[in-house]
């Protein structure tokens, strides 16, 4: 809600500096030095001259004590300040990165350095096991590209995973689950950027001004978070023009002489493209009496890469992201079965605490519409709005 936004005077760098001074009345660090715990002191200190500083640079104090004291910063959220909406200047950036890491390299913020980032990956495997059905080669691939990734100190570039499949069969789902558990806020951290293409990007005379706001908004959050997650939503829909103006984020990345690890990014493109071409592989091999568990990649990944080579009607499969390899992994979503419904309808009424029967289970499971017409074996809109139905079979 941009409208309710504060404007309050920014506060000049060489300012914010000054901050870090003593000011008259506070205990000067000199005066601690006899103590055996002197290093604590200043710091209190230096919360105290924060906080009293506060009404000179509210945001700059703001979005440090987000930082350094995150449950300080919860409590304003709830109280709908909406602190983590606020955005400074390239500039105020690079002061606050340098005031929080002076920070934390004496006090111990977070494990990963920034209490933001939590790069779980118990949670993420088990969430991915448990919580995602029917997507054994997702699930598998997800998980190793990205802790691989991730844990790699330098890599170099940017890691790019297209999600293809039909709708409902867990693509945002798992792009849910990837911010979940590598960011303490989810998909509402401010270093994850969520772009619908038909949402914010609709009209192509303005494709000009998108570029531009996309591009300076993957710099700005790369600027503020060493680890970004950016998710593009319908990329089938995207503009050529916007495809293109991606690529050089995707390709290589600027790197930080303050910091010993480069920048990590990760771009997941989420699409329905090559859907059909999954699905006619799952079928047949289901039909040559193969099971769904022992579809391997390579049986679906060449149709589905040529496929999204020769889609016409979207840009997808001719930008530079397909055409230079751009993209690390092609990921596919299959088709999604009764048995798997029924168990998106399970977790649906256990997500909101309330009783089942399976009975119900299978009344909803039984509400899709399942093709093809003669198989009936693959939900249409896979395990979509099934969390709206479960209202109708409550006892
Ligand atoms: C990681 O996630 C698991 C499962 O959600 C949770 O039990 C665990 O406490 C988390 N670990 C950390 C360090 O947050």
């Amino acid at each position: 809600m941009p409208c309710l936004r504060l404007r309050l005077p920014l506060l000049p760098p060489p300012l914010l500096l000054l901050l870090l001074l003593p000011l008259p009345g506070a205990p000067e660090p000199g005066d601690d030095a006899s103590q055996p715990d002197g290093a604590q002191e200043p710091l209190r200190g230096l919360r105290e001259r924060l906080r009293a500083a506060a009404a000179l640079s509210r945001r700059y104090w703001a979005l440090l004590r987000c930082r350094v004291w995150p449950e300080d910063c919860e409590r304003a959220e709830k109280a709908g300040a909406g602190l983590l909406g606020w955005s400074l200047p390239l500039l105020g950036q690079q002061y606050l990165d340098i005031l929080t890491s002076w920070y934390c390299s004496f006090q111990a913020c977070c494990n990963s350095g920034d209490c933001r980032i939590s790069n779980n990956f118990t949670g993420l495997e088990s969430d991915l096991s448990v919580r995602l059905h029917g997507q054994h080669l997702a699930r598998e691939l997800v998980l190793t590209t990205v802790k691989g990734y991730l844990e790699v100190p330098q890599p170099g570039k940017a890691l790019a995973l297209s999600f293809h499949g039909w709708s409902g069969t867990g693509k945002n789902f798992v792009a849910r689950l990837l911010a979940e558990n590598l960011y303490r806020d989810g998909l509402r951290s401010n270093c994850v950027k969520t772009f619908i293409a038909t949402l914010h990007f609709p009209h192509p005379k303005y494709m000009d001004l998108y570029e531009e706001k996309l591009t300076s908004e993957i710099k700005e959050t790369q600027e503020h978070c060493h680890q970004t997650l950016f998710i593009f939503d319908e990329a089938e829909k995207l503009h050529p023009g916007l495809l293109e103006a991606l690529g050089p984020h995707l390709a290589q990345q600027t790197p930080k002489n303050h910091r010993v690890e480069s920048p990590k990014t990760i771009f997941l493109f989420l699409s329905n493209l090559g859907g059909n071409t999954i699905n006619a592989a799952v079928l047949n091999l289901l039909q040559a009496r193969g099971t769904r568990e022992e579809i391997k990649l390579d049986q679906l990944v060449p149709q589905l890469q040529a496929e999204i080579a020769e889609s016409t009607d979207t840009g997808f499969g001719h930008s530079c992201l397909v055409k230079e390899n751009l993209i690390d992994f092609f990921i596919p979503f299959l088709p999604l079965e009764y048995r798997h419904v029924r168990l998106c309808a399970r977790d649906a009424f256990l997500s909101q605490g309330l009783p089942y029967t399976e009975a119900a289970l299978d009344q909803i499971a039984k509400m899709m519409v399942y093709l093809p017409k003669e198989e009936q074996l693959f939900s249409s809109q896979g395990c979509k709005s099934i969390s709206q139905r479960i209202n109708y079979f409550l006892p």
